[in-house]
């Protein structure tokens, strides 16, 4: 059986590809530019481009199971190629933003849903996973916290239940293996709501020393974040977080699928805390 995996220097498929790898499965790696690609001996690396139709034959062409990342721009003609093809299941990594209050008109969820719809249109056989706010998107404090800033964020009481990457790699790795979670939709969290603020308490504590916050009004995030988050996305995000002020995030997280319990942010902290004491 092989196993393609797309983006596999991203975040999560990196660790999808080494698990499966570890397994002893036949893996092909993909991404836009297969070159730059460093993969695990007898891993095959590929061109494909969910955006380029051109691409996709060439990348499926013998596939029988595959971890896809959501584009929305070619996600029809990739899953009529996957169809073609044969393959047996896809594993589309989502977004709980699709699951959401305001999935008709969220940006994100918009996108996404698009992703799931075509998906289930193709008949190929899925199972989709609607992951909350990741835990590495606390990276994004690393700079700040290296130069000992204040770390600048609006709405720094908003509640998210973060998951750790390693968790969604060990679902999505656990959802390959057989055929128990074909057909089905996983929504999945990490262990524990935590706020922003509580967040940056616990890298504080890692680090051994405080970690100030300053807040900043919606219109200051929209000046600063915009620089960096396309606009519909950025309004998507400071509404759900917006929400999640004073609301404990509903937490489900992925031991249900791994039968282990969900790693906690702490773990995450202490894992990557030379992100925050490196130097430039
Ligand atoms: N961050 C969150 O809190 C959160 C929460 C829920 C869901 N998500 C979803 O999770 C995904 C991001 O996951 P991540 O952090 O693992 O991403 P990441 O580290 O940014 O990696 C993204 C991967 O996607 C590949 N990619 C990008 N555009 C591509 C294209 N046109 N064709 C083929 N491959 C492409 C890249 O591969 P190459 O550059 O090698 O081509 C890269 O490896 C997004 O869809 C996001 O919406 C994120």
């Amino acid at each position: 059986m092989t196993i393609l995996v797309t983006g596999a220097r991203g975040n999560v498929g990196r660790r999808v590809l080494e698990r499966l790898h570890a397994a002893g499965h036949t893996l092909r790696a993909s991404s836009r530019t297969p070159e730059e690609l460093s993969v695990p001996a007898g891993v095959d690396a590929v061109r494909l481009d969910l955006n380029r139709p051109a691409t996709f034959d060439a990348a499926l062409s013998g596939v029988d199971k595959a971890f896809l990342y959501a584009e929305s721009e070619g996600a029809k003609e990739l899953f009529a190629a996957a169809a073609r093809a044969g393959v047996r299941q896809i594993v589309l990594l989502s977004s709980s933003a699709v699951s959401g209050p305001h999935a008709g008109t969220d940006a994100l969820a918009v996108a996404h849903a698009a992703v799931e719809s075509a998906l289930e249109a193709s008949g190929v056989p899925r199972t989709v996973l609607r992951p909350g706010a990741f835990a590495s998107n606390a990276f994004g404090w690393s700079h700040a916290v290296r130069a000992g800033a204040p770390v600048r964020i609006p709405f720094p009481d908003a509640h998210t239940a973060p998951i750790h990457e390693d968790d969604i790699a060990d679902v999505a790795v656990a959802v390959l293996d057989g055929d128990a979670y074909l057909g089905r939709t996983l929504d999945l969290t990490g262990p524990r709501s935590l706020t922003f603020r509580e967040q940056l308490g616990i890298l504080a504590g890692a680090l051994g020393r405080d970690i100030p916050v300053q807040e900043l009004t919606r219109d200051q995030a929209v000046e600063e974040m915009g620089q960096f988050v396309p606009a519909p996305i950025l309004a998507s995000l400071l509404d759900q977080w917006a929400e999640g002020v004073g609301r404990p995030a509903t937490v489900l997280d992925a031991e249900r699928v791994t039968g282990r319990p969900a790693r906690t942010f702490e773990q995450w902290a202490r894992e990557h805390l030379g992100a925050f004491t490196a130097q430039d």
